[in-house]
């Protein structure tokens, strides 16, 4: 089951940038930790810190992927490009903010992309991530089937 993991921008200085916000490890690091707690899920990460990147990433594997968790940085707050090219596939999308943005400056209260996703992990720190894959984790199809069957 291929997940992919997507961070925007200025988050390739986790571990770096404002440690008092998000913390003092590296993504890179965190990630690998993620590989070994979820062995059954094909888990990939893309970072980028360009809108249009981001956008062709989502394009490229929103309709093969079982998943992807989103962390869009600042163009949670500004893109309706990135909030398009959700609606645009198939695949679910969990948005993921280390940070509560709820606790912080008012601009970062309002997401554009928060309506096309399947739900919002906000406020965690790393672990937001986990959180996500142990959703998807648990979206294995034969539960699904058996969801399905029942509806
Ligand atoms: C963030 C919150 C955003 O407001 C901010 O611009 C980020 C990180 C978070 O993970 O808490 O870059 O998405």
């Amino acid at each position: 089951m291929k997940i992919l993991i997507i961070n925007g921008p200025n988050l390739n200085l986790l571990g770096v940038r404002e440690k008092s916000v998000y913390g003092s490890r590296s993504f890179e690091h965190y990630f690998e930790e993620l590989k070994t707690s979820f062995p059954d899920l094909e888990l990939e990460y893309y970072q980028s810190n360009i809108e249009g990147e981001l956008i062709n990433k989502i394009h490229e594997v929103g309709f093969t992927y079982k998943g992807i968790l989103l962390n869009a940085g600042a163009y949670t707050h500004t893109s309706i490009a990135l909030a398009d090219a959700i609606a645009a596939i198939e695949t679910p999308v969990i948005e993921v903010h280390i940070s509560n943005v709820y606790a912080r400056e008012e601009f970062r209260h309002h997401s554009y992309i928060s309506k096309n996703c399947k739900g919002c992990i906000v406020g965690f720190g790393l672990d937001g991530y986990r959180l996500g894959l142990m959703y998807l984790n648990n979206l294995k199809p034969k539960k699904l089937g058996f969801e399905f069957k029942n509806a």
